[in-house]
């Protein structure tokens, strides 16, 4: 008899486990709208001239491949936090390099466990995972109001009348730019009106920031954090490179921790070191030292910049060519596409129409409606369109 024998299988990634079949998907004409990845023209996932030559310079200077420090690499973490963070504030903020933003996710939630009994509230909806992350860490998991997927609306009056049902000490997940899956942020006006009221109750904020220079730029896309810096005592980051470095597979990433209480940021530092050790005891190399080498260089970033730039040009382009497309196809408004930033946009297809659209055209969205729209181009678009807005 198996020691596992009592054992129930668990469920397949909502995302990872549909890309298994479509990948075994034999039609040649399968279209891939799924996964979180940038896509070019061409379909495929660019590696960014920076990356390959900041690869090279390490290549050439490499001279062991001796662990990093249990946070991980320190320059890295400094260049990153720069990245993100006004230097004004840097006594406040403590770094660690981590598995992607994934596992940053998973640390910073493990700090929230170490209290008895602690919930979380994430977005409804959010990025499939979160879901996965907090409850595989035994967080209780509240949602909260964020987009209306009839009227593609954000629900921000709802969201304010949901932070006022939460006390001190309760977590509150919030997307920093690009929300994934939706696309729609908060703006600037309202985020100081959340970290007001955050500060007010006592609140514990945690960023998931995935998507820096994706969608408004680089300052941009962080203006969130800087409002929370200016009006919170304390908040925790998750940050991911994969995306904005085309590092996925390299799994780079990073948690902050932003306290204005020297003592307390040091226990968190202590802590998380500990959970770290404890769980993959260091990270890897490879994709931090590559962001460090690109941030270090006036010239690479310089080259990183324009590139990232020109993703986000060609996201906006086809943002505004999805908007008019529906629009004239179904008679219907579709102005929130155009309004929307980053990689996603959500069709407001059910889970059925999703299905069929996956059986009878080969076309593959989450389950949710949400649609990478880096994976259509000039060859794939009017296919999408059409099929698409025979269900809207
Ligand atoms: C909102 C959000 N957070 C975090 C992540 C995690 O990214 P990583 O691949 O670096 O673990 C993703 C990836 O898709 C994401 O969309």
């Amino acid at each position: 008899m198996s020691f596992f024998e009592n054992y129930e299988p668990a469920k397949a990634d909502p995302i990872f486990g549909l890309n298994a079949i479509l990948k075994a998907d034999p039609r040649p004409e399968k279209i891939d709208l799924l996964i979180g990845y940038y896509k070019d023209e061409k379909g495929h996932v660019p590696i960014f001239n920076a990356v390959s030559e900041a690869q090279k310079i390490l290549f050439s200077k490499t001279k062991d491949l001796n662990y990093l420090p249990i946070d991980g690499s320190h320059s890295f973490v400094s260049e990153l936090k720069s990245l993100i963070f006004d230097p004004i504030y840097d006594d406040f903020i403590y770094g660690a390099q981590t598995v992607g933003g994934t596992s940053a996710l998973h640390h910073l939630g493990k700090m929230v466990t170490l209290k008895k009994g602690q919930s979380i509230a994430i977005p409804d909806p959010t990025w499939a995972n979160h879901h996965q992350i907090f409850s595989y860490l035994s967080l209780n998991i509240e949602t909260y109001p964020y987009y209306d997927k009839k009227s593609h609306k954000l629900l921000f009056n709802e969201f304010l009348s949901f932070l006022n049902t939460l006390s001190a000490g309760d977590v509150l997940l919030l997307h920093a730019s690009c929300h994934n899956p939706s696309g729609l942020d908060f703006t600037n006006e309202q985020w100081r009106q959340i970290a007001q009221i955050a500060q007010q109750k006592k609140l514990l904020p945690f960023f998931d920031c995935a998507y820096q220079g994706f969608g408004d730029g680089l300052k941009e896309d962080v203006q969130s954090i800087k409002i929370f810096c200016e009006e919170v005592d304390e908040f925790m980051l998750a940050y991911s490179c994969s995306k904005n470095f085309g590092l996925y597979g390299e799994r780079t990433g990073a948690c902050f921790f932003y306290s204005k209480d020297k003592k307390i940021k040091d226990i968190l530092a202590s802590t998380l070191k500990q959970s770290i050790r404890a769980t993959y005891s260091n990270p890897p190399r490879n994709g931090a030292l590559i962001v460090s080498e690109i941030l270090k260089s006036d010239k690479l970033t310089q080259d990183w910049k324009e590139e990232l730039l020109s993703y986000k040009k060609r996201m906006q382009e086809y943002r505004q060519r999805i908007h008019h497309t529906l629009e004239k196809l179904t008679g219907k408004d579709f102005s929130y596409v155009s309004q929307g930033k980053g990689l996603f946009v959500f069709t407001g297809l059910s889970d059925s129409q999703v299905m069929a659209l996956q059986k009878n055209e080969a076309i593959y969205l989450s389950s949710d409606g949400r649609m990478n729209i880096t994976g259509l181009n000039h060859e794939n678009f009017d296919t999408v369109m059409e099929a698409i807005s025979g269900y809207l």
